[in-house]
């Protein structure tokens, strides 16, 4: 019997309607679109307004594009992966209201957090699962609703974040396409230097938390710079050479998008002079945190063909990061 390899068979999207661009931020902080623009790369952000809707919103219209794309049907479904570091609230989890409201009723579901890395840990898990013959129809979504815990009166947050949602199935495949390889690491030594203070075991919530707005999310911009550049390109790197990949033998990049000049210093690393290889989708959504890798497979997934070799990258609080190669499984 050949070898069951987990791939990606369909990937679904969303994004909000309204848009926050750099100019509307010029009137909220002290900024400037210039600033932003060369610092990060970043032009505009997408923002979920209504105050009644959540992260679990976000995920369910991004898996629903799954099933109109695929006429799946919902009950099919074994296991709903939900990455995200914004849930609809802390207990009870968000993917599994996600599994109830698209109709997923055989399913089971719960929510990883790993920050910008949830998505691709959340890929290594449902490939786990998959390669085993565990289960056959895994779904992962990446979502988040980032304006819920961002203070549009600090600059240093407020230009970066945006809200959004992808999702994928993964299944089994015999041809030998889907998840080849990975490297996931992380490192508690970022704890201080991303993070919101504030709602969880360790400092509940109360009148003083809240007057000091520290349930916002808080960054050292250059520390987590810094260890984003070293470490996500290190195991681009890495995953390459393990791999015997050369920068041909790469199609895509598919990267986090925290900041152009991260993406940029990891193609960089990967010698991927070709930059129509490096996916790049931050100056539209801004940072969507766990919806980033899959945002970008729904944008260019008409450019991808059967058996393209993709490098999948991330960085994140905690701190979270790896490296994935993937095969892609279909033209579309
Ligand atoms: O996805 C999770 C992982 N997160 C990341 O990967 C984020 C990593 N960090 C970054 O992307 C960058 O550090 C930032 C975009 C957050 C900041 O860029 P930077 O080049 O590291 O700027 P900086 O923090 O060193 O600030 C440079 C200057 C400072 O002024 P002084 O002290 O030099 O006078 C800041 O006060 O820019 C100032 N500044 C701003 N100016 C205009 C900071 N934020 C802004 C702003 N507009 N929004």
């Amino acid at each position: 019997m050949s070898k069951i390899t987990a791939a990606i068979t369909a990937v679904g999207a969303y994004v909000p309607e309204d848009v926050l661009t750099n100019k509307m931020l010029e009137e909220m902080v002290d900024t400037n679109d210039e600033w932003i623009t060369s610092r990060t790369g970043i032009k505009e952000r997408r923002i979920l307004k209504d105050p009644k809707k959540g992260t679990s919103y976000l995920a369910i219209q991004a898996a629903k594009e799954i099933l109109r794309k695929t006429n799946l049907d919902p009950e099919e479904i074994d296991l709903i992966i939900m990455a995200t570091a914004t849930p609809d609230m802390p207990v009870a989890s968000t993917g599994v209201h996600v599994a109830t409201q698209i109709g997923a009723t055989n399913a089971f579901s719960y929510d990883l957090q790993a920050a910008c890395s949830g998505f691709l840990y959340g890929m290594s898990t449902a490939s786990a699962y998959i390669e085993s013959g565990r289960y056959k129809k895994v779904i992962v979504i990446g979502a988040d609703k980032m304006s819920s815990i961002i203070d549009y009166t600090d600059r240093t947050t407020c230009i970066i974040f945006g809200d959004g949602a992808g999702a994928v199935l993964m299944e089994p495949n015999t041809e030998g396409l889907g998840l080849q390889d990975e490297i996931l690491r992380s490192d508690s030594i970022g704890r201080a230097s991303l993070k919101i203070e504030a709602g969880g075991s360790l400092t509940p919530p109360t009148e003083e938390t809240v007057a000091k707005k520290l349930h916002f999310v808080r960054q050292d911009g250059k520390t987590v710079f810094k260890f984003a550049v070293s470490n996500m390109a290190g195991v681009s790197e890495k995953i390459m050479k393990r791999n015997d990949l050369t920068n041909e033998d790469v199609n895509w990049l598919v990267a986090h998008q925290a900041n152009k000049r991260i993406i940029d210093a990891t193609a960089n690393r990967m010698g991927l002079n070709d930059e129509n290889k490096v996916l790049m989708n931050i100056q539209r959504y801004g940072n969507t945190t766990s919806a980033t890798l899959p945002l970008l497979l729904s944008d260019y997934e008409k450019n991808f063909k059967k058996g393209d070799n993709l490098i999948f990258a991330s960085f994140g609080g905690g701190f979270t990061w790896g490296a994935a190669y993937l095969k892609w499984a279909y033209n579309s």
